[in-house]
């Protein structure tokens, strides 16, 4: 068995929540280590569904322990309005949810700054509007309140009103943040912090001691690779760092511990906001990937740009974050497809990329250059065995794996956990996977 990292290698919405719901079957303990509320993932408990933002669905599974990091940031209303949900559903929190002291608060003026910063750009993000980007900004500029900090009253009131007062005089225009009331942030965030005392601890301790105690952790990241805030395609990125490293400063568990890394992408491509993205299909084709693929955002509702597969972007992916393997997502989703494009390379004013190029700028220029496969125009849905696999199928996956020099140890052919490939091996046997 292992500790292992589950990273997007791609915009995000790569299904890391389905592998997730696979995994932790088989570890002891699932760890989320950086982002907030944003990425959702439907869960569906016998005929309730319910949308996870915060809470790792591991928590669903009997037994298992689930810890949010020193490096998500929290909104706490929407934490409590999760855990209620859930525990409406029977599911105990009793010791075995745990929430890092160092996780920082996404708060009102969070949010309020989100949606002004879009407002006035000159170049929109296309944010959630959650208010993820101004409370990692005010975390990196050492103004942010931990959640920790609910401990003392009077300190946390303190803080509160220091940054609301710095915000409307950086913002004097803003209704809405003049709009905002102390006592009232501050008397809904008390009683919050009694519903959740109980489960703040020092993360990086417990699972220092879990680990060695010989139980298995599941790292789990928010967004992809590409919306990485130091290696994505800055600036059109989320604010944290949802690549691999990210783990380890997000939790406070030493990289040697770390065994594995597992990469996740669709069998083609999805962005939601703005920026970059070479493969996108903007017509028709585009818009039956969207709809064959269900891409509207779990949380926010909005269509997802679709797009072919790009080795470029996950051979990026698989070298930053040093993938061991991936799992291909939404196979099943190309079955229609006849012919299927997979880009190769960029074609960047005459010249050939075969390396993800480090600007926006430069991405924005890059002209995919496709090799065409043909397609299987036959269902895959739901098949179990890669030998069930249409021919032209298989050969797709061989033909990734040859352009990504990575391994796929799982092929998704549904939504269902049970619509899945797993692929035998000396690696998944190595994490105890198989
Ligand atoms: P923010 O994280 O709300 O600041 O948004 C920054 C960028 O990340 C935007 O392009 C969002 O669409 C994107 N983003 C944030 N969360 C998710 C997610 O869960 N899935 C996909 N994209 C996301």
């Amino acid at each position: 068995m292992a500790n292992l990292i589950v990273v997007g290698a791609q915009w995000g919405d790569e299904g890391k929540g389905k592998v997730v719901d696979i995994l932790s079957e088989r570890f002891d303990v699932v760890a989320r280590y950086q982002g907030g509320n944003t990425a959702g993932h439907t869960v569906v408990v016998g005929e309730d569904k319910i949308v996870l933002h915060l809470v790792p669905s591991g928590i669903l599974r009997k037994g298992k322990i689930c810890v949010l990091g020193n490096g998500v940031v929290i909104d706490l209303g929407e934490l409590i309005h999760e855990m209620d949900q859930l525990e409406r559903l029977h599911v105990r929190f009793e010791d075995h949810f745990f929430i890092s002291r160092r996780a920082h608060l996404v708060l009102p003026y969070h949010k309020v700054l989100d949606v002004a910063h879009e407002e006035r750009a000159a170049k929109k993000i296309g944010t959630t509007g959650r208010g993820i980007g101004p409370a990692y900004v005010d975390k990196m500029a050492r103004v942010g309140i931990r959640i920790g900090d609910l401990h003392e009253p009077g300190l946390f009131r303190d803080r509160l009103q220091h940054n609301l007062l710095e915000k409307r005089a950086q913002f004097p225009e803003n209704p809405a943040l003049a709009t905002l009331d102390v006592e009232q942030i501050f008397g809904g965030h008390r009683k919050h912090y009694e519903r959740i005392r109980g489960f703040l601890v020092d993360s990086a301790q417990i699972l220092d001691r879990l680990i060695r105690e010989g139980k298995h952790v599941l790292f789990e990241g928010a967004q992809g690779t590409l919306l990485d805030v130091d290696l994505g395609t800055y600036p059109y990125v989320t604010s944290s760092s949802a690549t691999a490293g990210g783990a380890c400063t997000g939790t406070g568990v030493s990289p040697k511990r770390i065994d594995g890394i597992l990469g996740i992408s669709k069998a083609y491509t999805t962005r939601v906001g703005e920026g970059p993205f070479p493969t996108e299909l903007t017509d028709a084709l585009g818009e039956s990937v969207r709809i064959r693929g269900q891409e509207f955002g779990a949380t926010t509702g909005r269509p997802r740009r679709t797009g072919w597969f790009d080795a470029v972007g996950i051979r990026y992916a698989a070298r930053v974050n040093g993938l061991d393997a991936l799992a291909l997502m939404k196979l099943d989703v190309l079955d229609e497809l006849d012919p299927i494009q997979v880009c190769t390379a960029y074609r960047y004013r005459g010249d050939l990329l075969t390396e993800f190029p480090n600007e926006s700028n430069i991405l924005a220029e890059c002209q995919p250059v496709y090799e065409t496969l043909p397609g299987w125009r036959q269902s895959t849905v739901g098949t179990l065995e890669e030998a069930k696999l249409p021919p032209a199928c298989r050969s797709y996956i061989r033909h990734l794996e040859t352009l990504v020099g990575v391994p796929m140890a799982l092929i998704s052919t549904g939504p269902r956990r049970d619509q899945t490939i797993i692929r035998p091996g000396p690696l998944l046997d190595s994490w105890g996977l198989v």
